[in-house]
């Protein structure tokens, strides 16, 4: 369970997350770093920098994701990867996604300075697009890379001002040579801060996913009809952000309607021409739901879509409704998952199983080989926000786990 007694170099990882931070570091104390920003090109060089000092094969592939490949005394067995992504969300927190990528690079730098030589290679990832935040879906390049999602469909997705992914890819420079498409793995693990409240109430220190929720996205889009709010009499207007107001409100009552195991948020809306002397005419707001129970997600959705009809045929405001992204819920492979929790025990570090309530590029991984995640508490259970906090020792509990398991699969024949 614990080859070697190797430890991680707790310090050298805060120094390393600590310089991330100040790419994109925000006033209240988080990181902006959307997906392709000039900060996500900046987070990208440090780190294809640090990659290249460790002495590890840098490959980019035409997702952007970033790979650093460790020999390992036999290179044509399957490796063993650890990674997660360098992306955040708008004022978003210094430890989603970062923390994998930094702690598998602390577990290679661990490696080198230990002249430990693995039996089988050992590669880090640093996944494009993580958050969808700026480019929708979620997990894009993953997606690619388990063959799930299309890579020129991808690349065509747009932000919000119109700019297209695959554009500003090449852009930052950042679309790579190496064609986006897996590569068989022995394991995959990926480190990552909770971003819910468990571990801290039930005071332990690794949290052990056997899993991740499904996660489906819809786009909705309620017309309405323009017109001068003074003199227009309230009956028979047809006032598209009204109409929304209470199809967001039918999204908010769903999981207690469906029988609670389920979560459905509306993030996102968008309302036009946003003039508080005219009547709104458009409006486009997200529904996020998931679950554990893939087929619940379905029927929540066809419910919730059908008091959306209604709602819009009342108001006299037609309704558009895309589909934006399904992602299946995932469970992780059991043998992995087990020696998360053992090493985790060995190391002297106490767990909790749980499920993942956020997206990882974990789940696009699970798809196409063994795969387990290892989770670190967040203070008060915040994420994607600035104050999004780990303390230090859990961020080097999280990285120690990591090393031993790497290690152990790595030794694995
Ligand atoms: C990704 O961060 C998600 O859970 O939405
Ligand atoms: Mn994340
Ligand atoms: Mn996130």
């Amino acid at each position: 369970m614990d080859p070697g007694g190797l430890r991680v170099n707790g310090k050298r990882l805060r120094n390393g997350l600590e310089l991330m931070a100040e790419i994109g570091a925000t006033p209240g104390g988080g990181v902006q770093r959307l997906t392709l920003s000039p900060e996500d090109k900046q987070a990208r060089g440090l780190l294809v920098s640090w990659l290249e000092e460790t002495g590890l094969d840098v490959t980019v592939d035409e997702m952007g994701n970033i790979f650093g490949r460790r020999h390992g005394k036999d290179d044509n067995l399957p490796p063993v990867m650890a990674g997660s992504h360098a992306d955040s969300q708008p004022k978003g927190g210094r430890f989603d996604g970062i923390l994998g990528v930094m702690g598998a690079l602390e577990v290679m730098r661990t490696l080198v300075e230990h002249h430990v030589t693995t039996e089988r290679p050992v590669v880090l990832v640093d996944w494009t697009n993580e958050e969808g935040s700026r480019f929708a879906p979620a997990m894009m390049a993953s997606g690619v890379w388990a063959g799930k999602l299309e890579r020129d469909w991808a690349w065509q997705r747009t932000d919000a001002n119109g700019l297209v992914f695959g554009e500003e890819l090449e852009r930052i420079g950042y679309k790579g040579a190496l064609p986006c498409a897996s590569w068989p793995f022995h394991a995959y693990y990926e480190l990552h801060i909770e971003q819910g409240p468990l571990l801290e109430a039930e005071g332990k220190t690794i949290g052990v996913p056997k899993g991740i929720l499904c996660l489906h996205w819809y786009d909705i889009y309620v017309d309405g009809e323009a017109n001068q709010v003074g003199p227009t009499p309230m009956e028979g207007r047809s006032d598209a952000l009204v109409a929304a107001a209470e199809m967001i409100l039918k999204v908010r009552e769903l999981p207690a309607k469906m029988g609670g195991n389920m979560v459905a948020t509306v993030g996102e809306i968008q309302n036009y021409p946003n003039s508080r002397n005219i009547i709104p005419d458009l409006v486009h707001f997200t529904v996020d739901i998931r679950s554990w129970d893939d087929e619940l997600a379905l029927r929540s959705w066809d419910d919730v879509e059908a008091d959306f009809e209604a709602i819009a045929t009342r108001h006299g405001c037609p309704l558009r409704v895309e589909e934006r992204w399904r992602v299946q819920h995932n469970e992780f492979a059991p043998h992995l998952v087990g020696q998360v929790q053992a090493t985790a025990e060995a190391l002297g570090y106490s767990t909790l199983p749980m499920v993942s309530g956020a997206g990882h590029d974990a789940s696009y991984a699970a798809m196409v080989g063994p795969t387990a995640m290892i989770f670190v508490p967040s203070i008060e259970g915040r994420s994607h926000v600035e104050v999004e906090d780990t303390t230090w020792e859990d961020c080097e509990a999280g990285a120690n786990v990591l090393l031993s398991c790497v290690l152990q699969s790595a030794a694995e024949r």
